[in-house]
């Protein structure tokens, strides 16, 4: 990472100017997941080459509790006139009996494009402008560096593809993309968003996706959200980087009231990070862990185990796939 200091502005200038050199007259598509990179990316393509664009959102059934609703929103909010596509049985389908992290994230990533693709010719779009910053790439190998994880905008792109990318954010960190996001007058809710992960609620869920899977992980993301902010705001700790549960696939046996359980485990995890690359494991207090473990397996019926993850990266990644 470079030290000299990082202008949003000039960066802001110099990004319109590359997509409109790339586009040139021809349209682009692009995407929104409700993530700052995608929002920061798609707002840069709307002040570049406004009237030569078309902003998707897939709803692909692996988003968080209410997402399509709050991106839906925060689009509105600045202007952004998105088209939703609705892809949940697509992904749904396709994931099915995939179990191997690398397996998965091409799948989501193969889906994605073809999704792109169809719409892309609807409106005979040539280039597709994506959110991808640098850690998507370095993850994602090449040129002598090992494949961490192909990031599903990236390495998990298919070899063949009808549509030339556009990348105006590659070279930057996600701190530099909040200030971008800043300096562009977005709403503080998106532009200091925790980071979400492209292939969505998939990478949460340990080994197989079902849909039983996707609603365990979605319910308990949004209690481990709505306990770290509570408490957070309560000044009991600092915000952590990035929180979210995930799901493992084997089950171990509890008690529920007098009788023998078999249920799945949920692993939370909560991170201090600056651009992902590396992390710590948040401090998070054992009063709010506990509230946490309590909610889950109180509301969540098949969750009866809740460990905390005490794994800094490396060795571990942020997100579990
Ligand atoms: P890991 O798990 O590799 O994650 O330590 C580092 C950061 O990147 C996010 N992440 C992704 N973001 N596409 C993305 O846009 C992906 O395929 C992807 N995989 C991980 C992760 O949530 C963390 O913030």
């Amino acid at each position: 990472m470079s030290n000299l200091p990082f202008e949003p502005v000039k960066f802001i200038k110099r990004a319109e100017e590359y997509v409109r050199a790339t586009v040139g007259k021809s349209t682009a598509i692009t995407a929104v997941s409700g993530g700052v990179d995608s929002f920061v990316a798609a707002t840069i393509a709307a002040r570049a080459v406004p009237g030569q664009l078309v902003i998707v959102y897939v709803d692909n059934g692996l988003m968080r509790k209410g997402e399509t609703g709050r991106v839906k929103a925060a689009a509105e909010s600045v202007g952004i006139k998105l088209l939703v596509i609705d892809a949940k049985s697509e992904f749904l389908g396709s994931l099915a009996g995939a179990s191997e992290p690398e397996k998965k994230r091409k799948i989501i990533g193969e889906l994605f494009i073809r999704i792109f693709e169809r719409e892309a010719k609807k409106c005979g779009a040539r280039f597709l402008i994506q959110g991808t910053i640098a850690p998507d790439w370095i993850e994602s190998g090449g040129l002598g560096r090992d494949t961490i994880k192909s990031h599903h905008n990236v390495g998990g792109l298919p070899e063949k593809m009808d549509l030339a990318l556009c990348e105006p954010l590659r070279e930057l960190y996600k701190h530099e993309v909040r200030m971008v996001g800043r300096a562009l007058r977005l709403p503080e809710a998106i532009y200091n968003r925790q980071p979400f992960p492209g292939p969505a609620l998939a990478v949460r869920i340990v080994g197989e996706v079902s849909e039983d899977k996707v609603r365990i992980v979605q319910d308990a993301c949004a209690i481990v959200e709505d306990e770290l902010e509570k408490a957070a705001a309560e000044k009991k700790m600092e915000i952590p980087w990035q929180y979210f549960a995930a799901l493992l696939p084997s089950k171990t046996v509890g008690v529920r009231g007098d009788e023998r359980a078999y249920q799945y485990t949920v692993v939370v995890r909560a991170v201090r990070s600056l651009d992902g690359m590396t992390a710590n494991f948040s401090h998070v207090p054992f009063e709010v862990l506990q509230k946490i473990s309590t909610r889950i397996t109180n509301e969540i019926r098949d969750v009866g185990r809740v460990v905390y993850d005490v794994t800094n990266k490396p060795p571990g990644t942020i997100e579990l796939e």
